[in-house]
């Protein structure tokens, strides 16, 4: 159930050629719109853009996009990801070597460069990027050969590139070179909205390439899923349903499949009053292979708490007692049997403390 997209035919009133990778978004929040927008405003343009948002949010599926539906569609979109490439590798891989092969701005000639997580280039290979793009010329890495490119350049990054900038690990002058093209991919905890259509195309998507039929989350597991802020945005919720598909085989995804991060946020909006845990908080442990002493399991289980009760008490058995819920001699008893407590100290226990 992706967005309905405006018929070819009437967008921007003029006839428009297919767009495949526009059609893949998926997305019924008003952020999602206003992104399908812009692809189609930026598509009409040849200028350069930069895309941000975090890690994850679909800058690459955008810059896709965006390519496939300019004029430059029957050209390239080559992705280069600056931090990926060691420095000084970058130059000759970017703009080519005098006598050894071709840079990536002369391979995507006549298409579109992706340039990822573009804060991580070097301040020498920014300066060298910024006066190709002002000259459309570009000289490959230690000189002798210079070449005019014809290359759209779509840059992207995740990073706080105003303090890059104060703290001159990004060229002003670069930065405003891109300032009056950029795009903005909120984070998917800003657009949760998004969340179940999104959920639902991964399922299918995932049933269908491992002929799997598990059924799409709702009731609690959605409402986990709704709840949970996705540091790793789109990216980390496709990760997850691609792991449930191929764990479940069939039939619904319950809570308990989830991670703990996932439904930790769920447990603690269900809690009864601030601090309160559920059982959901317990740490869920994997039955090993060969199996368990169980009993040993459950009282380190027990001891882990009690030790907790007890350090945050500064050792007060009332107060720690009361923590966990139980009577204090019932504690004091799992202490001496522990030899936590020694007939000499038993005294003192009983006192007051
Ligand atoms: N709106 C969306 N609809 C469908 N898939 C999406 C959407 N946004 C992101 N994705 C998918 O999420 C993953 C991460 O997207 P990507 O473009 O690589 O993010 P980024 O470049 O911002 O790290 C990709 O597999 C992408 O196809
Ligand atoms: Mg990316």
């Amino acid at each position: 159930m992706g967005v309905e997209l405006p018929s070819p035919a009437t967008t921007h009133g003029r006839v428009m050629a297919m767009e495949p990778m526009k059609s893949s978004f998926v997305g019924e929040s008003p952020a999602i719109q206003d992104i399908l927008n812009q692809i189609d405003q930026y598509s009409l343009t040849d200028q350069h853009l930069l895309i941000r948002g975090e890690s994850g949010t679909g800058k690459e599926l955008v810059a896709q996009a965006i390519h496939a539906g300019s004029s430059r569609r029957n050209g390239a979109m080559i992705s280069v990801s600056c931090g990926a490439i060691p420095g000084d590798l970058l130059e000759a891989e970017l703009f080519g070597l005098y006598k050894g092969g071709q840079g990536r701005f002369e391979i995507a000639q006549g298409g579109t460069l992706y340039l990822d997580e573009i804060n991580e280039m070097p301040l020498h290979v920014q300066a060298k990027l910024l006066r190709a793009l002002q000259t459309r010329q570009a000289e490959v890495a230690g000189g002798g050969r210079s070449y005019e490119f014809n290359v759209r350049v779509i840059a992207a990054t995740s990073a706080d590139l105003e303090g890059a900038v104060s703290r001159r690990e990004f060229r002003e002058d670069l930065y405003h070179r891109f300032s009056g093209a950029v795009m903005r991919i909120p984070a998917l905890r800003a657009r949760k909205s998004d969340i179940p259509v999104l959920t639902k195309a991964f399922v299918q998507r995932f049933n269908a390439l491992t002929g799997h039929s598990v059924s799409t989350p709702d009731g609690k597991v959605m409402d986990a899923l709704m709840a949970y802020d996705w540091p790793g945005n789109v990216r980390e919720l496709e990760n997850l349903m691609e792991r449930l598909v191929i764990m479940k085989n069939n039939g619904g995804i319950e809570l308990e499949d989830l991670p703990t991060k996932v439904f930790r946020k769920y447990a603690e909006d269900q809690s009864p009053g601030a601090g309160a845990v559920s059982e959901w908080d317990f740490p869920r442990m994997m039955l090993p292979q060969n199996g368990l002493d169980l009993k040993v399991i459950v009282s380190a289980f027990e001891n882990h708490l009690i030790d907790q009760a007890l350090t945050r008490t500064h050792g007060n058995k009332n107060k720690a007692s009361e923590l966990l819920q139980m009577n204090r001699t019932t504690l004091v008893e799992k202490l001496r049997r522990r030899g936590m407590i020694t007939p000499l100290k038993k005294k003192e226990i009983e006192g007051t403390s």
